[in-house]
């Protein structure tokens, strides 16, 4: 009998053996798989199986019909207008920061700054803070561990200014090498810029005591790439006492094009401004220019309206869902998929067993991830395959490329049954199993 085959009782036998309670909590909790699914168009007709979240979520009809209603009835440009549309747009624009600043528990308003998205928001950080602030001498310390998008912007700042750009190690499995970072945290250290969850293992970074340890050892800022970690669990910026956060809005259910770069007021106060353009500035003359206050200064050229507002709408529908119903509900379910996957014969999951969070990735013998992504696909299983833009990360694992299965509020119990069906299928067809 396969895994696929097999009821949610027997799957759970199969995995960490449960207690009576537990199982019935699990089951209850796997509704919310189920009950929300209606809230999503595309997942509607049961047709899709959608294991690739950590990539990009799906959008609720909230976000959609919010965004559409937007443009169907309320668009103009915002900050300009003194007509009714565009004031009315400004407002449901601001409100959104004010939304973002209670999702993250920041200070103020002054600290949240809408950009294109993450890759924008760290590039905002390297390029304003960075040139201004690094020079001969300093370093800058990232990991094995990140996301292209954490990583090429520091190489790239660093090498413009003469910098150092340095990297912390990881062990065997992929978890952060603390004793590499201690060695290598100095008063030369000036940023460090770090993942809270790794997209291409699901390993959580100790940011607790990372955080106390760059505290301890140097005065430099903390970057924290929060692209994974916001859809799965709630982030306190002054909890996590980190400089500047970062994530997009499309991996949160809301629309792509839109992101946020929390910084912590007084150290956005000192930076100079990234992109130049209409409405970061207070005054412009042949002489100079006079720069606007926070955030507008950050904020350049007409930005993505539709989308921040499309954002609104999905942290209004996460905080009606409440974060711990989704993390029990994904946790129960990661059980299921890492159980489910280390079934399959030739498979091997990468990253520390039992601390993955969110996703699997894993090899299967004798296949190649990208053919392996493309059978599943044939079966209508979306997942993802390549090097989810952690080279380094791959080098250290001495893979060139995985698949990967992520899961999202919306991934049930059937999703990963479809999976498993799928990958027994891909046996047989590759490996004559
Ligand atoms: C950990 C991590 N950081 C950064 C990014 C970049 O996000 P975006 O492409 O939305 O800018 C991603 C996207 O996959 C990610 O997973």
């Amino acid at each position: 009998m396969s895994f696929a085959e097999i009821s949610f009782t027997e799957l759970r036998a199969v995995g960490k053996p449960l207690n009576a309670s537990q199982n019935q909590k699990d089951i209850v909790v796997d509704s919310l798989g189920e009950r929300v699914r209606g809230d999503f168009p595309i997942l509607r007709d049961g047709a899709l199986c959608y294991l690739d979240t950590a990539s990009s979520a799906q959008k609720p009809e909230k976000v959609i019909e919010c965004m559409s209603s937007l443009y169907e009835r309320g668009y103009a440009n915002i900050h300009r207008g003194v007509y009714d549309l565009s004031a009315s747009a400004t407002e449901r624009y601001e409100a959104v920061r004010s939304l973002v600043k209670d999702f993250l528990s920041a200070k103020s308003v002054q600290e949240i700054i809408f950009t294109r998205g993450c890759t924008e928001a760290i590039n905002l950080v390297a390029y304003s803070w960075g040139l201004s602030n690094l020079g001969a001498g300093d370093e800058v310390l990232t990991t094995t561990l990140e996301h292209h998008s954490n990583f090429v912007p520091w190489q790239r700042i660093c090498e413009i200014r003469g910098a150092s750009f340095r990297c912390v190690g990881l062990d065997a499995v992929g978890r952060l090498d603390l004793n590499d970072m201690r060695s290598k945290l100095s008063s030369k250290t000036k940023l460090v810029a770090l993942t809270h969850l790794s997209n291409a293992l699901g390993v959580k970074t100790p940011l607790a005591e990372v955080v106390a340890m760059v505290r301890e050892q140097s005065d430099a800022l903390i970057l924290l790439d929060a692209s994974q970690s916001a859809a799965h669990e709630r982030l306190d910026v002054q909890s996590l006492g980190v400089d500047f956060l970062a994530f997009s809005g499309h991996k949160i259910y809301g629309p792509s094009g839109v992101g946020v770069l929390y910084g912590r007021r007084e150290v956005l106060e000192e930076m100079p401004p990234f992109l130049c353009g209409g409405d970061m500035i207070r005054s412009v003359s042949i002489e100079g220019t006079e720069y606007a206050d926070l955030p507008a200064k950050f904020e350049a050229g007409t930005p993505p309206i539709a989308a921040v507002i499309g954002l609104g709408a999905a942290i209004e529908y996460l905080n009606e869902l409440s974060f711990d119903a989704i993390q029990e509900h994904e946790r129960a379910l990661m059980d299921l998929l890492e159980t489910a996957i280390g079934e399959v014969s030739g498979a091997r999951m990468l990253g520390p067993a039992g601390e993955r969070k969110g996703l699997v990735t894993f090899t299967l013998e004798g296949v190649h991830p990208h053919d392996l992504a493309q059978f599943l696909a044939s079966k209508g299983v979306a997942v993802r395959a390549g090097h989810h833009c952690a080279q380094p990360l791959m080098k250290h694992l001495a893979v060139s490329s995985t698949t990967r299965a992520s899961l999202g509020l919306y991934s049930t119990e059937s999703d990963v049954r479809r999976l498993a069906q799928a990958l027994e299928d891909s046996l047989r067809f590759f490996l004559r199993r």
